[in-house]
């Protein structure tokens, strides 16, 4: 793609101009957005770079594992992987609110990037003098305004907040400028591999948004088993390259069932599939009903804790694409 090659030159540059001899940490959520950020940075700054993910223990199934896996194995970028996922669940426990959820796991994500950088400090080399993100601008836009409306916060995005001034560190945000289908090409430009570009969005909040009213480690469990259900389904149907996004969400309601001679009593979960160009804006996903209701089934008797199933068929706007 000749646009983000040319991009990429000028975006190399730019870095390293910027950063001069310093240093950069840059946080790894999983997702396609801060690996190529990384990548990028990697190619202009090689060895001034190291990576950390936070896994905050909201991630889906092997969703980190396969990142550090790219990261050591091909990249050879230096990856520091934090197991953060007491101190997550334990400070989100019963939190009922999505903000307060959402400004919980921002600060946490600060927090632990700090004592990582604090760590690299004190091992050698000194105190990093950048923060990279891979922050892309419809999150920066959807922080602070909503299109067409009048200014409020529809959600605080976990990575738009900026940093503490205490921490003297300076952002890197090479990607603030892409749309995802950019950021996408620019993956490809780089040499990321095809399934990975290609992966569906994935909040940086993770299932703790996916969970409404109180997260505990027992709903992430049950809702992580519910959506990998969901997903093979549509890998199986190829389908997943047509859907924006799709994703299981645990109801944090409960309804009666009956399964063999017993009765059950237990959660509800929603599907959500959307088709969207940039995330602003999304459509329900036109499934047909036989796909939808073998899902259903497979999810009722394979995933013990749940026992109805439901199909979210709200467009963005009015409703949005995450339930928080
Ligand atoms: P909504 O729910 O606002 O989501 O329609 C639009 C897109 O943004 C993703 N999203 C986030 N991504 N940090 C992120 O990196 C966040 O805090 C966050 N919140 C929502 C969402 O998955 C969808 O793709």
């Amino acid at each position: 793609d000749w646009s983000m090659r040319a991009f990429r030159e000028e975006a190399v540059a730019r870095i390293r101009e910027t950063v001069g001899p310093g240093r950069v940490i840059c946080g790894l959520s999983g997702g396609v957005d801060s690996a190529v950020a990384a990548v990028l940075i990697h190619e202009a700054l090689g060895d001034q770079l190291t990576c950390v993910l936070v896994d905050h223990g909201l991630m889906r199934t092997a969703e980190a594992e396969r990142v550090v896996t790219m990261f050591r194995e091909s990249y050879n970028i230096p990856l520091v992987n934090v197991d953060a996922e007491a101190l997550f669940l334990g400070a989100l426990e019963g939190v009922t609110d999505p903000e307060q959820k959402r400004k919980i796991i921002g600060k946490l994500f600060i927090d632990v990037f700090e004592a990582e950088a604090k760590k690299l400090a004190d091992a050698g080399g000194g105190p990093a003098d950048f923060l990279a993100q891979g922050t892309l601008y419809p999150d920066v836009i959807e922080s602070v305004s909503f299109t067409g409306g009048p200014s409020v916060t529809i959600k605080s995005h976990h990575n738009v907040g900026g940093l503490p001034a205490r921490m003297n560190m300076k952002l890197v945000e090479p990607l603030r400028e892409l749309f995802k289908d950019e950021v996408r090409a620019l993956g490809r430009e780089l040499g990321l591999p095809e399934v990975f570009v290609g992966r569906h969005p994935f909040p940086g909040p993770g299932l703790a948004i996916r969970c409404p009213g109180a997260v505990t480690k027992e709903k992430v469990e049950i809702l992580r088993k519910a959506d990998a259900i969901f997903l093979e389904e549509i890998r199986r149907a190829g389908l997943y390259d047509d859907i924006w996004q799709a994703f299981a969400v645990l109801l944090p309601v409960r309804t009666v069932g009956v399964m063999g001679d017993g009765r059950t009593y237990d959660h509800v979960c929603a599907l959500r599939a959307v088709t969207s160009v940039d995330g602003m804006t999304a459509d329900f996903y036109p499934f047909d009903m036989g796909f939808l209701g073998a899902v259903a089934t497979r999810i009722v008797n394979e995933v013990q804790g749940i026992n109805r199933v439901t199909y979210d068929i709200t467009s963005k706007p009015p409703g949005t694409i995450e339930w928080e």
